[in-house]
């Protein structure tokens, strides 16, 4: 469709009931996409998301999908791309946890770290090796503004999302000229609409980054170089 570049027909959300994967969804299937994988753990609220969607007229079906469960991925996101194509992977699973307890709780503390990290990189090289084999699609990660420095109220967090953004960076650039795009999104506190319309803006555009808001780049280019001893006194 030339009014709709980059924009997907069929997507694959990896954490199906997100927030931000479903207003990104609903807005795409308001724009162009037609079929629907929702990958999440099995439970009425993914098969309230499932059934919402379907009634914006997609074509939607879920997937059994765990991100700990890193030994199934392989076959459970294999049999996505086994059905059709899909123009989009969107990797939304993550954990934000309770940095006070998490600190206390260190066997808490891992199960973020393996979901947002660990879970992360399998499903994300089990999808983009896919994507690769069909020659095109885009794989949209959602970091967190939370990875670009760590922050004393939630670096358990940060640290996950740190990773997961630099290794998503890295998986750009591997997949350079392969007609793979790999997009890093890095939402700040923010609606799942705003990060949603982000989305569709960077596909639109093929960007590498985007952040939301979009201000968010200056900000934070700024305080990157803020010496630790204030940073860590200030209200971020
Ligand atoms: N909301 C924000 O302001 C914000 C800001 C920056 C970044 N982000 C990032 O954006 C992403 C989506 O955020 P959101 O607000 O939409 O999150 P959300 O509504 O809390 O949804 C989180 C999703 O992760 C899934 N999940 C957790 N553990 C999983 C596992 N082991 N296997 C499979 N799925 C698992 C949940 O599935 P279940 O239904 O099974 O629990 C759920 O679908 C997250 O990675 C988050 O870190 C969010």
């Amino acid at each position: 469709m030339k009014d709709t570049p980059g924009l997907p027909q069929s997507l694959l959300v990896l954490g199906g009931t997100s927030e931000i994967a479903l207003a990104t969804a609903r807005r795409l299937i308001a724009r162009r996409t037609r079929t629907v994988w929702l990958a999440g753990r099995p439970s009425p609220a993914l098969e309230r998301a499932a059934e919402d969607l379907r009634g914006l007229g997609a074509d939607v079906h879920t997937v059994a999908f765990d991100a700990l469960d890193t030994d199934s991925h392989e076959a459970a996101l294999g049999k996505v791309f086994a059905e059709s194509d899909v123009d989009m992977v969107l990797l939304a699973f993550g954990l934000h946890g309770d940095q006070a307890r998490d600190e206390r709780d260190p066997a808490a503390a891992v199960r973020i770290a393996q979901t947002n990290y660990t879970g992360a990189v399998s499903a994300g090289l089990v999808t983009a090796r896919a994507l690769q084999a069909q020659g095109h699609g885009s794989l949209v990660v959602l970091s967190s503004v939370a990875g670009e420095r760590a922050r004393r109220r939630d670096f358990i967090y940060g640290s996950s999302k740190a990773g997961l953004d630099a290794f998503a960076q890295g998986l750009g650039d591997a997949l350079h000229g392969t007609g793979v795009h790999v997009m890093v999104v890095r939402p700040g506190a923010t609606t799942p609409q705003a990060v949603a319309t982000a989305v569709e803006l960077g596909l639109r555009r093929r960007s590498e980054t985007v952040w939301v808001p979009g201000t968010l780049r200056v900000v934070m280019a700024a305080l990157r170089h803020v010496p630790r001893a204030v940073f860590r006194r200030l209200p971020v």
